[in-house]
């Protein structure tokens, strides 16, 4: 089992380029499936991590070719067959779920299981199912597989109850190729949405509205092709900004798009961390870490949940107490725990953790629970004294393109064991 050797107390000084984000890579890479061209559909700035290699398998499970190199992926979908996603390859990621409309609105058909993923409390698929009901889909449930049908699914309104990405995600990419107009009302606002609609629309599609709480989609007869750059990814430039303050260092992000960070770097300033924005960089130039009074994780533009560790390290640094309520998902404070076993002083009631900064931490061994708890402890370990072991680096290689070369470059003591 690999992990992480971090010997701490270095400053991280640099700069670092941003590379495209999981989070619009995934759902961009299922919209492929709906392509009925021939040739190649190319995807730029693509990270090389895991989740981008668990969805090409899935991807080659269909019947789809898949080529990458440099950042590139090249897929083609012409000789698509296969509407079964396995119980195996849903295991494996979340979201394969995100497959379920595009295979829905290409086949008529699609035959998936439950998905897996990160262990952050219970991730019910209840607003795909009922947005694909909506659409004309027929939804049966046999033998621990969910199988959608439907001929050709047809525009509807759609009223979800909770603005969930995916499900944001999922209904617009089966509504692309649906018969008449669709209308998504209280949909996700994250610009991975904004990414995914132009990259539909690249393809052929027309969809309007990303970005906002209505989103329309217009039904068309067939998309094609497209080369694509996707966006930069916001979590990880959010985490090495976070990285550079807590070891009181100083870093430039570049290739990023600062305002989908605003909420984060808002927060951070609070936290007394001093940032300068361009037009497409970040820096952090210099950090006097004290406590916030709340911070809240919100659907976009609020405070990102998948921020939410990496802050709490940093606020476990920070002069006072700080109190950090998880909206989003019932289970996301696994990392606590072992935040604690670097001596952070932290309490959990219910939803809420309140965290008394401490002057120093000490450098223990710990377990990533998952992709961003384990991105948080690979920032305590920066900052504490001494040495600090991350097990389970397989969660944090989901999400992060070898970070420890990122780190490395700008002066971190990292090592892949
Ligand atoms: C996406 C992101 C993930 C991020 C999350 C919230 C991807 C690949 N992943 O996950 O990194 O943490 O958004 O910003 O983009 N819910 C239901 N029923 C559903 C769907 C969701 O109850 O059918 C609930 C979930 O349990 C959760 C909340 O809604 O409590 C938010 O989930 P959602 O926005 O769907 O997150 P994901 O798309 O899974």
């Amino acid at each position: 089992m690999t992990k992480f050797v971090i010997k701490g107390g270095k400053k991280l000084e640099g700069t670092l380029p941003i590379k495209g984000a999981k989070n619009s890579m995934l759902p961009i890479m299922a919209a492929a499936v709906l392509s009925s061209s021939r040739e190649d559909i190319e995807l730029q700035n693509i990270p090389a991590i895991v989740d981008m290699q668990v969805m090409t398998k899935i991807l080659q499970s269909l019947g789809a070719k898949a080529k990458f190199a440099q950042n590139t992926l090249w897929i083609n979908v012409r000789d698509l067959q296969n509407y079964t996603i396995t119980e195996e390859l849903m295991q494996e990621m979340r979201s394969s779920i995100f497959l379920m409309g595009p295979l829905l609105a290409r086949f008529g058909k699609v035959r998936v299981t439950y998905p897996g993923g990160c262990s952050i409390g219970p991730r019910p698929i209840d607003l795909h199912l009922k947005g694909l009901e909506a659409l004309g889909a027929r939804i049966r449930e046999e033998n621990g597989y969910i199988t959608a049908s439907a001929p050709r699914l047809h525009g509807t309104e759609i009223h979800l109850d909770y603005p969930s990405v995916g499900a944001t995600e999922n209904l617009i990419m089966a509504a692309v190729l649906a018969r008449g107009k669709t209308l998504i009302y209280n949909a996700a606002k994250e610009p991975e949405i904004v990414d995914l609609q132009n990259f539909l629309n690249a393809l052929g599609a027309d969809v309007r509205g990303a970005g906002t709480e209505t989103l329309r989609i217009r039904g068309v007869e067939s998309v094609g092709r497209c080369t694509y750059r996707i966006i930069p990814d916001r979590i990880v430039a959010g985490t090495y900004l976070m990285a550079a303050a807590i070891t009181g260092g100083r870093l430039l992000l570049e290739q990023i798009i600062p305002e989908h960070l605003d909420a984060v770097v808002a927060k951070m300033k609070e936290a007394g961390v001093e940032l300068v924005a361009t037009a497409d960089s970040l820096e952090v130039v210099s950090s006097d870490l004290r406590a916030v009074e709340t911070l809240h994780t919100l659907p976009y533009p609020g405070f990102p949940t998948d921020l939410q560790a990496p802050m709490m390290a940093l606020l476990t640094l920070a002069r006072g107490e700080s109190k950090v309520t998880e909206s989003i998902f019932e289970a996301r404070f696994r990392h606590v725990d072992e935040l604690k076993r670097l001596r952070a002083q932290i309490n959990v009631e219910g939803r809420t953790a309140l965290i008394r900064g401490v002057e120093k931490l000490s450098g223990a061994e710990v377990q990533a629970t998952d992709l961003r708890a384990g991105a948080a402890l690979v920032l305590v370990g920066l900052a504490a004294e001494g040495q600090t072991v991350v097990h389970n680096i397989k969660h944090i290689d989901r999400g992060y393109e070898r970070i420890e070369e990122d780190l490395g470059k700008i002066g971190a003591e990292i090592y892949r064991v």
